[in-house]
């Protein structure tokens, strides 16, 4: 529980819109509340920190973000638990790293005292729109763009930090087809990789969609040098549990630092398993797969939450998963449990506004 110490305005809507909102039927990202949190930063400051109704914005032509894409933005998720509490996973995880990519793009960071009392804020304003039905949330978008009306070429001066929600189900309805890519880049070592930067997934578009064309949902991005180790997959960190070890790619600059992939690090972990962060290169995966040994291959965001492969494509060739997937659908479990406040919470993952 918190209680504000920074203030804000808070303008209400007159009418709420979520009577039109059909919650039995929540697509992701879609859908947004009735209201959200705005802050300016300009003369060497963040200020005007204001709760208003849920609109669309007013930007110069010449905007900074439009043109060169200086912004960075946050994904992560409220619950409501079975007696009616509030929860949220890990926000401080995502105030911080909010910090670090921030500092990347040269954009002035959010203190994370107002990041959370903002979130709470709104969370409590908006509490009727969180949504209860079985693997629903409401999905927090905190970002921060570049305001400047200036097309040269240089760090904003002004900035708008806005925080919205909406109501969301599952982002992946199936398990997914991957493909490994090996031609095109997604991030380079000493780029922006870690960064959760907009430009990132504006580059990966183009390569994802030739690979929706094959009939795949996603690509799996190699690094950026040899093309030979698994990297991410865009919306997603990746691990994949070889025999009995769960193995993900080690944090770097060309991986986001996923803070659903780190809550299940950190399960196995005590749950005993073998838990390796090291490069994992398609050779040893496809040696792996000849050898039957591939037992889950799955992603791991808060907006994909576990995400289950059934099959990755390279080279014109299909791997198939199994499909049975315990330990996939145990973390999901725990992971689900803990949110919903059903299990204790040895970690203090949960936040409770
Ligand atoms: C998230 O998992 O929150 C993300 O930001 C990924 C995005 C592709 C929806």
């Amino acid at each position: 529980m918190s209680s504000s110490t920074i203030e804000f305005d808070v303008k209400q809507v007159e009418q709420s819109k979520i009577s039109q909102v059909d919650f039995n039927n929540i697509e992701f990202g879609k859908v947004y509340s009735d209201h959200m949190f705005v802050a300016e930063y300009a003369d060497g400051e963040w200020k005007d920190f204001r709760i208003e109704p849920y609109a669309n914005l007013s930007i110069s032509p010449a905007n900074a973000t439009l043109h060169y894409a200086q912004s960075v933005f946050e994904g992560l998720k409220a619950y409501k638990t079975d007696s009616g509490d509030i929860h949220v996973f890990r926000p401080q995880a995502n105030a911080k790293r909010m910090v670090i990519s921030a500092e990347r793009m040269c954009i002035p960071p959010i203190p994370e005292d107002l990041f959370m009392e903002a979130m709470s804020e709104l969370l409590r304003l908006d509490e009727a729109w969180i949504p209860t039905r079985k693997d629903t949330s409401l999905y927090i978008r905190p970002v921060i763009f570049a305001d400047d009306p200036y097309v040269g070429i240089r760090p904003s001066m002004t900035y708008k930090f806005l925080i919205f929600t909406g109501p969301v189900g599952a982002y992946y309805s199936e398990p997914v087809n991957v493909k490994i890519e090996t031609h095109y880049t997604r991030a380079a070592s000493g780029g922006v990789g870690f960064a959760k930067t907009a430009g990132n997934y504006a580059a990966s578009l183009y390569p994802a969609l030739q690979a929706q064309k094959e009939g795949y949902h996603q690509l799996i991005w190699t690094d950026g040098k040899e093309h030979k180790y698994i990297e991410e997959a865009g919306t997603m960190n990746l691990l994949f549990y070889i025999d009995d070890t769960l193995i993900t790619a080690p944090a770097g600059d060309s991986i986001l630092n996923g803070i659903t992939k780190d809550s299940v690090l950190t399960l196995a972990r005590d749950w005993g398993m073998k838990v390796e962060e090291r490069r994992l290169s398609i050779d040893e995966l496809l040696e792996a797969f000849k050898a039957g040994k591939v037992q889950e291959a799955f992603g791991a965001g808060t907006a994909a939450t576990i995400s289950k492969i059934k099959m990755i494509g390279f080279e014109g060739e299909k791997y198939d998963l199994p499909t049975e997937t315990p330990l996939a659908d145990k973390l999901f479990q725990e992971l689900d449990d803990i949110k919903m406040g059903r299990k204790p919470d040895p970690h203090g993952w949960v936040y409770k506004v």
